[in-house]
């Protein structure tokens, strides 16, 4: 696979006419010398009088905005989520000094804008969305980081041109249709050595078996699998993994996704059933997530299957 002519092929993605005016309004932005705070709000500020109505023109021109949030020079970007919950709930499990670190799934790049509180080696972002990375070359352009955003996804990630030694891959595995193939993806990426960390929905159960929603799940039309842990944890040994630990289990509560000024649409509180919230609306066991860490290698054995 020759990820430069993907690389050149999505790069049209950006005359798209719903993207081309976004990618106009980033060469008009003002050149302005920011300071940023990486807490739980990314904040931006500046000596200079910034135009403040063009930034918030700006970033409502790039609606909706699910991660974050961001503060550009007093303009609050409420997103749909607070990622900072999210990002506090991991950030126990790494620390990524002079690592080369790719974040899968990576939406507009919050958590790599965190991520760089441990002076990685490297920090990666995959995602195959225009808008997104549009939202990330507009916060990146105050943020003037060297973060590499690529528009490619999880399966081009055996094609890579360098080894990961952490892959973050946060709420993607659900998206798949094949999730054992994107495990084995993520395996291909890491270094010897390599971590993942990685997030899912899962169900309740000792059995070895996963929900397949019919049409939708939350509301969601893309979401194939939700495996109860033990699943998850065959489904890790299968892609070749060595170790597999949960770290965390969590609950999204209505705090921590809510429908807010910066995105149009529903959000949580209209995919939970409104008589009983641990049900969706299909009736499903509403979503709680895992969080686990993957090693690729222990006692220098690998074993990953062929396909
Ligand atoms: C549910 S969001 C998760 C965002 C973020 N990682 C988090 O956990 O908050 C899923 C993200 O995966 C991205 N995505 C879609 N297809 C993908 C693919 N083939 N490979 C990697 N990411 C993909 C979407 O654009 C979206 O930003």
């Amino acid at each position: 696979m020759n990820l430069n002519d993907i690389r050149k092929d999505r790069q049209k993605w950006m005359t798209w006419k719903n993207i081309a005016p976004l990618r106009e309004i980033l060469d008009n932005l003002p050149d302005v010398k920011a300071e940023v705070e990486l807490k739980d709000t990314l904040t931006f500020t500046c000596k200079e009088q910034v135009d403040i109505k063009l930034i918030e023109e700006s970033a409502r021109a790039m609606m909706p905005w699910r991660k974050g949030p961001f503060d550009l020079f007093g303009l609050f970007i409420d997103t749909e989520w607070k990622s900072n919950i999210k990002y506090n709930l991991i950030r126990p499990h790494f620390n990524l000094k002079d690592k080369r670190v790719a974040d899968i799934g990576c939406n507009n790049g919050y958590y790599l804008f965190r991520m760089q509180e441990d002076s990685p080696k490297k920090l990666v972002g995959f995602d195959p969305s225009a808008l997104y990375k549009t939202q990330f070359d507009f916060i990146n352009h105050f943020a003037k980081t060297d973060i590499v955003y690529e528009l490619l996804g999880v399966e081009h990630l055996p094609f890579y041109e360098e080894k990961f030694d952490f892959i973050f891959c946060l709420g993607v595995l659900y998206h798949r249709s094949d999730p054992v193939m994107m495990l084995k993806d993520l395996y291909k990426g890491l270094d010897e050595k390599g971590e993942v960390l990685l997030d899912t929905f899962y169900i309740d159960g000792e059995d070895e078996v996963a929900l397949t929603p019919k049409g939708s799940y939350s509301k969601i039309p893309n979401i194939y699998f939700v495996p109860t842990i033990p699943a998850l944890k065959n489904w890790c040994l299968r892609a070749g993994f060595s170790s597999f630990e949960v770290l965390e289990t969590s609950v999204t509560s209505l705090d921590e996704q809510r429908k807010t000024e910066w995105i149009e649409g529903q959000s949580l509180e209209d995919f939970l059933n409104p008589d009983d919230s641990s049900k969706t609306v299909e009736g499903y066991p509403a979503p709680k997530r895992v969080y686990v860490k993957l090693t690729k290698e222990r006692n220098g054995k690998e074993k990953q299957e062929e396909y």
